[in-house]
Formats: C-alpha cells, sequence, structure tokens
C-alpha cells in the first residue's frame, strides 16, 4: 500500500504547527516565563529552543521522512533493537492523549458557558463543585461518571476522528489549515483589544521583567528544556508520525526551522495575551499581579473565567478566548492520536478506518475515568507522570539512539542533501553531547524530587504502575512479531 502523503508543504507546516500549539503555549508558557526569570527567561529558553529544539526537529523530520514510518517502524529500521522505545512513545502518546481530550471537553463547556458567563461570580466554586461536581474523591477513588464531562469530551472525539478517518490530506491536513489561521487571528485581535485596557500593560510589563539571578538556577534551564520539547511535541512520536508523509525528498531544515520558530513566536504572543487580561484584572480588583496570576487548570477554568466577568463585552471576548483554547487542544489532541493510528496501522497493515475505530474506540473508553468526579485529580497525577518521566525519558533515549548509536554525521549529509540551505557541525554537537546531558540532569532531578517530595500529596504509586505499565506494553509490542514492516 502506497504511503498516504501531505498535499503541500504549507498542508504539512500547518499541522506540525497545529500539534505543537496547544494549551502549552498558553497555559503553561505564560506563567513559566513569569515565574523563571521574566525577560531574562528568554535566555535559557531560546538557547534551549536553539541547542535542542531546532536540532532535535530536524533530526525527526529527516528520520520520519527517510523511512516513511510511526515511531516503532521508524526506530526498527534505525535499529532492529529499538522497536520498544517507539511503542513506549506510542503508549506515552496515548496515555496523554486520553485526558488531554477531557481539558478540550471543558474548554468546549466554558465556551458555551462563556456566551452569558454561566459560572456565576464564583468561578472557583462553580468549576470544582458544580461544573466537575469534586467530593472527596482521590486518583483512586474516582465516583462515578458526570455526564456533562462525558457528552463534550465525546464531541471532541468524535471531531479528532472526523479528522484522523478523513486521512493524511483530506482530514489532518485540511482541518489544521482552517484551524490555525484561525488560531493566529483570534489571538491578534484579543491582544488588540485587550493591550488598550487599563493595568494590561502592566500584566504585560510584569511577565517581560528581567531578574537576571534566576538564570544561574539550574531548576530555570531544566524547566525551558522540558518545556521546549513538550511545547514542540517532539520526541514522543508524533512528530516522527507527521513527516513520515512527507513526499520523497522534501526539505527538512527550514521547515524544522519555520515549526520552532512559529510556535516559540505563537508562545510569546499568547504570553501578551494572557497577561494583559491578568493585568487588567489586578488592576479592576485592586490587587497586585502576583496575586493573580496562575497556570493550568486554575488560570484556564477559575482565573480567565473570573477576568472574562470583568472584560467589557464578556459575550464576545470569552467566546473568542475559550474558542482560541478550543482549536489549540483539539490540533494537538488530533496529531497525539494520530501517532498512535499510523503506528498500528504500520504494524498490523490495517486500514485507516479500521485503526481508527479501535484506538479511538479504546481511548473512549478509557477516557471516561477522566470524566468522574475525581477524573481532574487522576488527570493531575497522571499529567505529571507522563510529561516529567514519560516524556522526557523518551527523548533522552531517542537522542541517544539516533546520535550514538545510529550516525549523527550520515544524518546531517542525508538532511543537507535534501534542505534549502545546510547546517553544520553544531548540529552534531548539540544533539550528541548538550541536549542528552541536559535530559539526563533534568531526569534525575525529576525522579529525585518524586521520591523524596512526592507530588501533589497524591499517592504516587498508581504514576509510577502507569510508567511501569508502559514499559511492559512496550516489549510486548517488540516481541510480537506480527508481519515485516513494509
Ligand atoms: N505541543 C503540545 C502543547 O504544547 O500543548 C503538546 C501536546 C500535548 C501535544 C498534548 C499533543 C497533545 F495531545
Amino acid at each position: 500500500m502506497k504511503r498516504e502523503q501531505w498535499g503541500s508543504r504549507a498542508g504539512f507546516i500547518l499541522a506540525a504547527v497545529g500539534s505543537a500549539i496547544g494549551l502549552g503555549n498558553i497555559w503553561r508558557f505564560p506563567y513559566m516565563a513569569y515565574e523563571n526569570g521574566g525577560g531574562a527567561f528568554f535566555i535559557p529558553y531560546l538557547f534551549a529552543m536553539i541547542t535542542a529544539g531546532i536540532p532535535f526537529m530536524i533530526l525527526e523530520f529527516s528520520m520520519g521522512q527517510k523511512y516513511k514510518g510511526s515511531a516503532p517502524k521508524t526506530l526498527t529500521k534505525i535499529h532492529e533493537r529499538f522497536e520498544w522505545l517507539g511503542w513506549f512513545q506510542v503508549g506515552v502518546a496515548f496515555t496523554i492523549g486520553v485526558y488531554y481530550v477531557a481539558v478540550v471537553g471543558w474548554a468546549i463547556s466554558y465556551f458555551v458557558l462563556s456566551f452569558n458567563q454561566g459560572w456565576g461570580t464564583d468561578t472557583n466554586a462553580y468549576f470544582f463543585s458544580t461544573y466537575l461536581n469534586l467530593g472527596d474523591n482521590s486518583p483512586t477513588n474516582l465516583g462515578s461518571v458526570q455526564w456533562q464531562i462525558a457528552l463534550v469530551m465525546a464531541i471532541a472525539w468524535a471531531i479528532t476522528y472526523a479528522a484522523i478517518v478523513g486521512g493524511v490530506k483530506a482530514g489532518i491536513e485540511r482541518m489544521s489549515k482552517i484551524m490555525m489561521p484561525i488560531l493566529f487571528v483570534m489571538v491578534l485581535a484579543l491582544i488588540a483589544r485587550m493591550i488598550v485596557l487599563p493595568g494590561a500593560l502592566d500584566g504585560v510589563n510584569y511577565m517581560f521583567k528581567p531578574d537576571f539571578s534566576k538564570i544561574w538556577d539550574v531548576k530555570v534551564w531544566a524547566a525551558a528544556y522540558g518545556q521546549i520539547f513538550y511545547t514542540l511535541s517532539i520526541g514522543f512520536s508524533i512528530m516522527l508520525a507527521y513527516s513520515s508523509y512527507l513526499p520523497e525528498k522534501s526539505d527538512v531544515t527550514n521547515n524544522a526551522f519555520m515549526t520552532v520558530l512559529i510556535n516559540c513566536g505563537f508562545s510569546i504572543l499568547a504570553g501578551i495575551m494572557i497577561f494583559s487580561v491578568l493585568g487588567y484584572m489586578a488592576q479592576v480588583q485592586g490587587k497586585a499581579i502576583t496575586d493573580v496570576v496562575s497556570a493550568g487548570v486554575g488560570l484556564a477554568f477559575v482565573t480567565l473565567p473570573e477576568a472574562i466577568n470583568l472584560l467589557p463585552a464578556p459575550y464576545i471576548l470569552g467566546p473568542v478566548l475559550f474558542f482560541a483554547l478550543v482549536v489549540a487542544g483539539l490540533s494537538s489532541l488530533i496529531s497525539i492520536l494520530e501517532a498512535v493510528v499510523s503506528a498500528i496501522m504500520d504494524k498490523f497493515h490495517w486500514g485507516r478506518k479500521k485503526t481508527a475505530n479501535i484506538v479511538l474506540g479504546c481511548g473512549f473508553i478509557i477516557s471516561m475515568a477522566f470524566a468522574t468526579n475525581g477524573g481532574l485529580l487522576l488527570l493531575d497525577l497522571v499529567d505529571h507522570f507522563t510529561n516529567n518521566i514519560g516524556i522526557i525519558s523518551c527523548c533522552l533515549i531517542e537522542i541517544l539512539l539516533m546520535t550514538w548509536i545510529a550516525k549523527i554525521s550520515d544524518t546531517r549529509r542525508y538532511v543537507n542533501s535534501i534542505s534549502d540551505f545546510t547546517i553544520s557541525v553544531w548540529f552534531d554537537v548539540c544533539l550528541r553531547f548538550v541536549t542528552p546531558v541536559i535530559l539526563a540532569i533534568i531526569l534525575v532531578t525529576k525522579v529525585h524530587t518524586l521520591l523524596t517530595e512526592g507530588y501533589g500529596g497524591y499517592d504516587l504509586s498508581l504514576g509510577w504502575i502507569i510508567i511501569f505499565a508502559l514499559w511492559i506494553i512496550a516489549g510486548f509490542g517488540e516481541a510480537y512479531k506480527y508481519k515485516e514492516y513494509e
């Protein structure tokens, strides 16, 4: 069977950008920059982008394009003993997908609520008690499925299913071509309106105010590198799958630069957007910015609704803001499930529809665990483990494989033979030495912190069990020799 292909270069870049731009850019980056030195954070962030983000993106694009395979297939072709790494990555991707869909579902609910600020004045109580119905639950005592959440999650699944079953060109590419321009226009329009509100510029100044003392802190560097891998969707099977649909001999270097720069540029825009809202809110409420900043779920579903209540024309700005969140989340969700679907298709030689039915069907059922009363807590725990242990270990082993076991200088020559412009030995140096050392430091620090300090007061056994189970499944993925890869 001939492998599907992107219809155009722009289509591929928009899909890759769609994957990269996600909730990480909107609710993680602004807070991270603010907390880790403001303007000074750009030094480690840009350093991480140049030494790890761009080279690793070039590496993944070239491997996917050369071997025309999802993660397990491509890694097997690089070295026959490394198929398990691909399956581990696919397992991590699937695990992230089944909880990310819950967040996209909540964002859909909040999009609807935002037309008349249906969350009322106490947004905290609304989100946790009324909407999630969170009681004295825990990640192991989930309560029951909440139908209002299951319904919106089903909508998110349905859109993802439509994109994936539509195929690479008619489904994913077409959706990305619609979604990405809309997202940019929405965010630019929001910034244009909000930056002129009283206090908005103070908020933005706050985010960018440099605190150079922070750049000597190892944690700040770890945060910058961790964010780069997550935000670029590299190292956990997505970009390998997407680049496997590139036509032969298509450029790699320029495409990678564009994807990275558009994504990181968008993060800065998102930071300006979020901090203008926060600055305005602080001014109206007579509070300090430090009292209103937040990240993650708290930012999106408690602070932003509270800020929307105070905005002029909240029935317009609110829906645009939440629609942007939905679009950013959906395009990432599509990419992460496509990474799983393409891996199964490659291994079993099944058709797209059958594979999507099985993968998304199982995903739907499993994701219902996050639609329960305690779903948020489970999500928090699983998210922490997949991001900090799962993704970082995948990235580290993949880089070591691709740069020490496979010959990186051959890859560079291959990349240069097909790309618009050439790259030099800095590529080898960054990938062989700088990036693995930093990844190893991050991984050891994270494991150490988890073992000594724990996380969020949870019983962490479940987190470790999930990581362990993913390794076992990955081992089976390799051991089960079904048919040869094409
Ligand atoms: N690059 C994405 C982000 O920054 O949100 C990371 C991601 C998360 C991709 C979840 C896909 C996904 F399903």
